[in-house]
């Protein structure tokens, strides 16, 4: 058999299994990306090994329980007693994979520059055990190339033909936690292959579970896809951040502002100041594409601009604290500040990258004693900070001489936090609703 014939026979096996509902799925990495996406092809029907580092979850899931807000754990449990679902902690099962599909973090180093570790030994692993007729599928977040540079010669060590015998694409995940309206089956899905091969490859078990499915003419575009999309969004934030630091030497109110200009039916979207940007994706995801530029003699100014602005944003709200509390005659250092929420995002319980805790550590810094309350993360470590949520009671509230909101989640009733509360400094417009107390509160 010449090798075309061979590719293509390989092609049809695999979208026939994959049709069929045969195929057998690996998820390695099994965190907000990684195990949302196992749970929606188990629940197709599809045999799923989750391939997880983590020992304490990987024994989690083979309990039934999941770790992630947004995946209901009868679910979990329903799809591992059905045996749909498993998860180990090594590659041994990766020959009886189908398709591999690579959700694995895509940190930054201290100096903002792409750490791939993950990926590298991943796809080092994935190597060692491939055969033929697999679909590899990258959907970490990454530099246009990565697929092509860096996964695709580790995997070709195992002496394997790309496009031929195996099929690589890249397929970047858009989920966006907490976010009702929107889940993987109606976001639309980008896929990018190596070759045409790859991509019809990778598109046809896309297809199994998301709406519509977008094909790139190679996995650099789809790369490049994800990055500008979190680049928008870094940029959008940036502009209304800086807005309202004019604001604030104005005396002008951002909030009304923005409100007044997005009731402009065309020509502008919704973006909100804060307290900074957090996550693993806005604060990391634009930097990765600077990197890349300069390979190419290329400054991305926007990016670079964004995230200075969108950095600088926890310093201003130690500033802005500051000024409060020399308003009402108290120094920063002999005061006591709570703060309300310190996941990265409303509803969520993430704080990876949050600016709540870098602003704590700004004014534990100044000398401040800073406590905590966010229903979602009952503790934390990070920054060198340990700290455990306090119950939020009136008591608290009362004894503290800032309530500080860094993040807005919804089960928190404002109300009853000015009513108690000696000031409020409000970075999200959380108390927007809010008639009573207003003269205690003061916004971004
Ligand atoms: N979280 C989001 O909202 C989001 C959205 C879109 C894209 N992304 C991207 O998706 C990728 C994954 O992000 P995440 O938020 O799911 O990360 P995560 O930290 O929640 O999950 C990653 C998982 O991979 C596991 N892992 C790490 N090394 C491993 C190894 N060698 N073998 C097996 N498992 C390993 C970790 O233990 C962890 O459970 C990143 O590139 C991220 O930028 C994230």
């Amino acid at each position: 058999m010449n090798t075309l014939v061979a590719g293509s026979v390989h092609k049809n096996t695999l979208i026939s299994k994959i049709l069929n509902r045969t195929a057998v799925i690996g998820v390695v990495g099994l965190g907000y990306v990684g195990l949302p996406f196992a749970v929606e092809k188990a629940k197709l029907g599809f045999h799923v090994f989750g391939i997880e580092q983590n020992p304490i979850r990987a024994e989690q899931i083979n309990r039934g329980k999941s770790y992630i807000l947004d995946v209901k754990t009868e679910i979990v449990s329903e799809l591992v007693e059905q045996g749909l679902i498993q998860a180990v902690t090594d590659f041994r099962y990766v020959s009886l994979l189908d398709a591999i599909i690579i959700c694995v973090p895509t940190p930054l180093t201290k100096n903002l520059t792409p750490d791939l570790q993950y990926v590298i030994s991943v796809t080092q692993e994935i190597a060692k055990g491939m055969r033929p007729g697999q679909l590899i599928c990258l959907e970490s977040t990454t530099y246009p190339g990565t697929t092509e540079e860096v996964i695709l010669p580790i995997l070709e060590t195992s002496g394997l033909r790309v496009e031929e015998e195996f099929f690589l694409a890249h397929s970047p995940e858009r989920v966006d936690p907490g976010n009702i309206r929107y889940s993987t089956k109606n976001t639309n899905k980008v896929v990018g292959g190596i070759g045409p091969e790859s991509t019809q490859v990778a598109e046809t078990l896309y297809q199994q579970v998301v709406d519509k499915v977008i094909t790139t003419s190679n996995a650099k575009s789809a790369e490049l896809v994800k990055v500008f999309e979190n680049t928008f969004r870094a940029v959008n934030i940036a502009l209304v951040n800086e807005l309202m630091l004019l604001c604030d030497r104005m005396q002008l109110n951002v909030w009304e502002v923005l409100d007044a200009a997005f009731t402009k039916p065309f020509g502008i979207m919704p973006f909100y100041p804060g307290p900074g940007v957090g996550g693993h994706c806005i604060p990391i995801d634009p930097h990765y594409l600077e990197w890349k530029a300069k390979e190419l003699n290329f400054n991305t100014h926007f990016i670079s601009l964004a995230g200075e602005i969108n950095r600088r944003m926890p310093l201003f709200v130690r500033e802005k604290t500051a000024r409060l509390l020399n308003d009402m005659g108290k120094a920063v250092s002999q005061t006591t500040i709570l703060v309300l929420g310190v996941a990265y995002k409303k509803d969520m319980e993430d704080y990876r990258e949050s600016p709540a805790i870098e602003i704590i550590r700004l004014l534990q810094a100044d000398g401040a004693e800073v406590v905590y309350h966010d229903p979602h993360v009952p503790e934390f470590a990070e920054l060198g900070l340990e700290m455990a949520s306090r119950p939020l009671t009136e008591e608290l509230l009362m004894s503290c001489d800032m309530v500080l909101i860094a993040t807005d989640h919804s089960t928190i009733d404002y109300e009853h936090v000015a009513q108690y509360a000696q000031h409020v400094l409000d970075t999200r417009n959380a108390t927007r609703h809010l008639v009573n107390h207003r003269e205690r509160i003061t916004l971004l």
